[in-house]
C-alpha cells in the first residue's frame, strides 16, 4: 500500500458494519440480554452472512429481511432465549440502526468535494430506505443500490457490476468502502479500489484481490480522496 491520492470520481459504501453499526441493536436490549448482547451481535452476524453465501451457492435466493430474520431466530435458540417480544425489538431495531459517528461528516465532506455517493449492499430496498432516513443521510447519498436488482448477495460479481452500471462509472474510478474484508477483497479483484474500514481489527483474507488502503474508521477516508488545497 502506499499513501498516494486515489484518483476516483465515486464513492461507494457498503452499509452494514460499514454505515451502520449492527452491533446498536443487541445493545439497546442490555437491559434484557446483559452480557449477552455482545455474544447475540456476533453470533447473529456471522449466521446472517452464512446463509447468504449459502442461498447463493444454491441458488435460491430470499432477501436480506428474511436472512436476517431466519438468523436471528437460529442465534436466539442457540442462545436458549424464547421472547418473542425481544425477537421484534431487535427486528425493529434493525431497521434503524445507529450510524457511525463520523459517517454524516465524512459523507457531508464526500459531496462537497464532488464525489458522487452511493451505498452497494446486501439489504432489501426497504430496509436501506429505513436505515438511511433513520440516521438522517438521505441528502448525503446519490443512489441506494441494493442486491435486489440482481438477486444475488455479495461477493457475486454482478452486485459490484451493477455499481459500474448505475454509476456509468470504469471500475476503476469507483472507491468502494467495507468493513467486512471478504467484501473488500471481491471488490478489488472486480477492478474497483478498495479502501478496507477494518473497524473490527479483522486479518486479511487469503482471497482474490487486495484492498488498496486500510483505515480503522472513515474519518480517515476524505483524506485518502480529496486533494490537499
Ligand atoms: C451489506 C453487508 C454485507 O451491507 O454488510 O452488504
Amino acid at each position: 500500500m502506499n499513501n498516494d491520492r486515489l484518483k476516483v470520481r465515486a464513492c461507494v459504501f457498503d452499509a452494514y458494519g460499514t454505515l451502520f453499526d449492527f452491533a446498536s441493536a443487541a445493545a439497546a436490549c442490555r437491559d434484557v440480554l446483559g452480557e449477552r448482547a455482545a455474544t447475540l451481535t456476533a453470533l447473529w452476524r456471522d449466521k446472517q452472512l452464512q446463509y447468504t453465501w449459502l442461498r447463493g451457492l444454491q441458488g435460491r435466493h430470499a432477501d436480506f429481511w428474511q436472512v436476517t430474520s431466519d438468523a436471528l431466530d437460529f442465534t436466539l435458540e442457540s442462545l436458549g432465549i424464547a421472547d418473542s417480544s425481544l425477537r421484534a425489538r431487535l427486528l425493529n431495531l434493525y431497521r434503524t440502526l445507529q450510524c457511525f459517528p463520523e459517517v454524516p461528516q465524512v459523507l457531508t465532506d464526500l459531496k462537497q468535494a464532488g464525489f458522487v455517493t452511493a451505498i452497494l449492499s446486501n439489504g432489501a430496498p426497504a430496509m436501506l430506505a429505513d436505515a438511511v432516513k433513520g440516521a438522517g443521510l438521505g441528502g448525503l447519498l446519490d443512489h441506494v443500490l441494493s442486491v435486489e436488482q440482481v438477486g444475488v448477495f455479495k461477493p457475486h460479481p454482478s452486485v459490484y457490476q451493477l455499481a459500474v452500471d448505475t454509476l456509468g462509472l470504469p471500475a476503476g474510478k469507483i472507491a468502494f468502502q467495507s468493513s467486512n474484508a471478504w467484501d473488500a477483497h471481491a471488490a478489488s479483484a472486480f477492478g474497483m479500489r478498495v479502501v478496507w474500514c477494518n473497524r473490527y481489527a479483522q486479518r486479511r483474507e487469503r482471497l482474490p484481490g487486495s484492498p488498496d488502503r486500510e483505515i480503522r474508521s472513515l474519518a480517515e477516508l476524505p483524506a485518502l480522496l480529496i486533494r490537499a488545497a
